[in-house]
């Protein structure tokens, strides 16, 4: 193949990193390969409603480090179940293969977590020349070590938890702070060890309120006046359902969690005795110009994403192993999710610096 052209879309959530990997992309397809590079407007529905324009050099130049996405996104577009004029949902994915056509794309490359890789996965029977690139805050995805945003959410946190500190060691109080996450632990995890959380629940490890309750009183026994509770949104007692801020009937995943914060510092409150408050550091975690770390890794994904359409090679995520940018099937990455496990040594390392999990 000659002169080719490739198209971007990024789905999903935003999250910091998105333009250094459209930038990853589209800089190695033009500087290396001379192709020409089409952004695709609001991810998947850009791709249903004809919506897109010419990426040049000047375009993708100066957006490394700003966050959100330059081609916009949207977390509910689905090709395979559009809900179009509010009716049932249907399948528009031929015309979705048309405009590919129409359009002339050699390869697209779809930048996603979990929900725009699935999509890519089915919308790959119909059109294999795709290439999954993994973002998300969540870092919920499997076959790659890390996804872009992670980190730079997880700094976020570190900076809140330390900042929290300063109220409650000055009021003695309980303060809890719930993070993002969905289904997954990573972010309260890994910030919580980051910013010296003193208890952290994730949804991976059901909690009791027992315990929980016990572990703000035996630090008080210790002379602790004060203490930091990480709360994952997805966290829930032990028997009990996650707690469900939201439904939003038209997205593919309509569940939205939140408000076991406020549940765990009322109980806390009422159980101790401590004044306790929470915050919810809620879209703030999605925001901003990325890390260091993100800034490299999506700029590494975007490259060897072009590198694997370059030897035609369809149909595969790239992911980071060690610290080697490899690649799985997109139909890999997308079978099941990537969870914390309770007996990881990132576990076993916060317990031993005295965290408690509630269990
Ligand atoms: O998947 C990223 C994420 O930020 C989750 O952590 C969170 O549960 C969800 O998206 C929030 O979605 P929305 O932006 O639709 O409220």
């Amino acid at each position: 193949m000659s002169k080719r052209t490739i198209g971007i879309l990024t789905g999903g959530g935003d999250c910091p990193g998105l333009n250094a990997a459209i930038r990853g992309i589209a800089k190695t397809s033009i500087l290396d390969y001379g192709w020409n590079v089409i952004g695709i407007q609001d991810g998947y529905y850009g791709l249903m409603n004809d919506l897109k324009r010419e990426l040049t050099f000047k375009d993708v130049s100066n957006i490394l480090p700003l966050g959100g996405t330059i081609l916009g996104t949207s977390n509910k577009a689905n090709p395979f179940a559009s809900l179009e004029e509010g009716k049932k949902p249907i399948d528009v994915s031929d015309r979705v293969v048309e405009n590919l056509e129409k359009w002339n794309i050699d390869a697209l490359f779809c930048i996603g977590g979990d929900g725009t890789h699935a999509i890519a996965h089915q919308l790959s029977k119909k059109y294999p020349n795709i290439i999954g690139v993994p973002k998300t805050i969540d870092n919920d995805l499997m076959c790659t070590e890390q996804t872009f945003g992670f980190d730079t959410a997880c700094s976020f946190v570190t900076e809140s938890l330390d900042r929290i500190h300063s109220t409650a060691q000055s009021h003695h109080r309980v303060m809890v702070i719930e993070v993002m996450g969905r289904y997954a632990g990573w972010i309260a995890l890994e910030g919580g060890i980051a910013g010296g959380g003193d208890i952290i629940l994730i949804p991976e490890m059901p909690f009791s309120w027992k315990k929980v309750v016990e572990s703000v009183k035996v630090r008080s026994k210790l002379g602790k006046r004060f203490s930091i509770v990480v709360v994952s949104e997805g966290a829930h007692p032990d028997g009990e359902d996650m707690v469900v801020r939201e439904v939003i009937k038209d997205s593919p995943d309509p569940l939205r969690l939140g408000g076991i914060g406020e549940m765990v510092a009322d109980r806390i409150e009422k159980e101790t005795g401590h004044e306790s408050r929470y915050t919810v550091l809620g879209h703030l975690q999605r925001g901003g110009s990325p890390s260091f770390f993100d800034r490299i890794l999506a700029t590494r994904y975007g490259v060897a994403a072009a590198r694997l359409a370059k030897e035609n090679d369809f149909g595969k995520m790239v992911a980071l192993r060690g610290t080697d940018i490899v690649s799985a099937s997109i139909e890999a990455a997308t079978e099941g999710l990537k969870l914390v496990t309770p007996d990881m040594e990132l576990i076993k390392a916060a317990k031993s610096v005295g965290t408690s999990f509630g269990v």
